[in-house]
């Protein structure tokens, strides 16, 4: 079976090597993909994940039984509509579905009217009526842009005048998307945060394990917010009763509630939760895989991801195994200067890859040969191992052995499964 997988980052790497990993599919290519992805065995087309028409062409003339969507930005834009209407099968949420992530309000609106737990919120066009819920309310509280903004669009204020100031940005000077002023200011919650991910068909539901990004910058969870700067799964300090609460309270309901809407989803549900000492509350949903998530999950699963994805297209029971043992953990190396900006076209020195220990490729291409930096997250580097430590002291070792000028990284990737206490509900479930 061929296979298209659309995207260029470390997640769709991640995806396409388990894809071809399994017995159901002999062949991924992927657009754009990156040039790190061909040690692999991937076949990387140089066609931007915007034109559908042409990846369209792409699947017809190289007889593609079906596609993955990795990235928001092409779901957004109804590639799954546009292959839907060529009768090309492809894994990923219409464009109407999509409104769970790429609109807030959307997003509350369907947890209000399906009663899952989320923070407090309201919605606001007019921007005197937010000043003025601010200035009456308590700190810290969070402003989001309704609307795509890359992950940029979220604002945690500690005090009123950093709050008053995002919504300057976000409501006078459209700082994030020029038509779409509105936003939802929500309840700051506290306590662990996790991802919890599943395969949606409908109103059927297949849960993965749970796993934790880092999304700032600098070690001890300090800096700027990026795209995310490691991930392990699984969470072991987070309780399997919270697990469970929130497939039950949150991605079920969900997955219902799209359906009764009239949107129903099929594809990649992602929850970003927070463990709070009332139970899981809803932080934001995603329409797709999460990065750097995904590239920790892959290694967790034991089933065959192609045949996976195959069920769920042919509306059948998918044989969905996760490891029961040991961790999987992962480092992004960096660009210097990223989140801001960064030199491109650095050298890479690059662990050697073994059988505990892989590279997913993002920002990268070639120059003379060799792989360079093309991006602010370069690469990440996966170990699984029995513990968090463990795996910690592979990846930390395989790095200090390889020569990185220009590149940072964190070195407290799994900080807090080692130093956390077992989190949420204070009462036994
Ligand atoms: P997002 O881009 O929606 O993932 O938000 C970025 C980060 O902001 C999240 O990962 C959380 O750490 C934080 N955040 C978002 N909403 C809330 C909230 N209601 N309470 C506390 N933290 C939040
Ligand atoms: N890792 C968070 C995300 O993919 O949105």
């Amino acid at each position: 079976m061929k296979v298209l997988v659309i995207g260029g980052g470390g997640r769709e790497h991640a995806v396409a090597k388990k894809l071809l990993s399994g017995k159901t599919v002999e062949s991924v290519y992927c657009a754009p993909g990156n040039a790190g992805m061909k040690r692999d065995g991937i076949t990387v087309v140089a066609i931007p994940q915007d034109n559908h028409e042409a990846l369209i062409d792409l699947v017809k003339k190289e007889q593609i039984d079906w596609t993955f969507v990795g990235p928001e930005v092409p779901l957004f834009n109804g590639i799954v509509d546009d292959f839907q209407a060529e009768g090309l099968a492809i894994f990923g949420p219409t464009q109407a579905a999509t409104q769970i992530e790429a609109s807030k309000e959307f997003a509350k609106e369907l947890m209000t009217a399906n009663n899952i737990p989320t923070a407090g919120y309201q919605a606001f066009d007019d921007y005197n009526a937010a000043c003025q819920y601010i200035e009456n309310g308590p700190v810290p509280i969070v402003i989001k842009a309704d609307g795509l903004a890359a992950g940029k669009g979220v604002v945690v204020a500690e005090t009123k005048e950093v709050a008053l100031n995002a919504l300057d940005d976000m409501m006078l000077d459209k700082k994030f998307g020029s038509e779409n002023t509105r936003v939802v200011i929500e309840e700051y919650l506290t306590g662990e945060e996790f991802s919890l991910m599943a395969f949606v068909s409908g109103e059927k539901v297949y849960p993965m394990v749970i796993s934790q990004d880092h999304k700032r910058l600098l070690e001890g969870d300090k800096g700027p917010n990026t795209g995310g700067m490691g991930a392990y799964a699984p969470v072991s300090h987070i309780a399997d009763s919270i697990i469970e609460q929130a497939i039950e309270q949150i991605l079920k309901p969900a997955a219902k509630g799209m359906a009764k809407n009239n949107t129903p989803f099929t594809g990649i549900l992602y929850a970003g939760i927070m463990a709070t000492e009332e139970g899981p509350k809803t932080i934001e949903f995603n329409a797709r895989f999460g990065d750097p998530e995904t590239q920790v999950l892959m290694n967790r699963l034991e089933s065959d991801l192609g045949e996976v994805i195959q069920a769920i297209l042919n509306d059948s029971e998918p044989d969905l195994k996760w490891k029961t043992e040991g961790v999987s953990l992962g480092v992004v190396v960096a660009a210097e200067g990223y989140p801001e900006t960064y030199e491109k076209e650095i050298p890479l020195g690059l662990p050697e890859e073994d059988e505990q220990l892989q590279l997913y490729f993002a920002g990268v291409s070639e120059k003379e040969g060799q792989l360079v930096s093309d991006g602010g997250r370069i690469f990440l580097v996966e170990a699984s191992a029995a513990t968090i430590e463990e795996a910690q002291s592979l990846i930390y070792q395989s790095l200090d052995s390889v020569s990185k000028p220009g590149c940072v990284y964190r070195r407290d990737i799994g900080h807090r499964a080692v130093n956390s206490e077992p989190a949420g509900n204070k009462k036994a479930m």
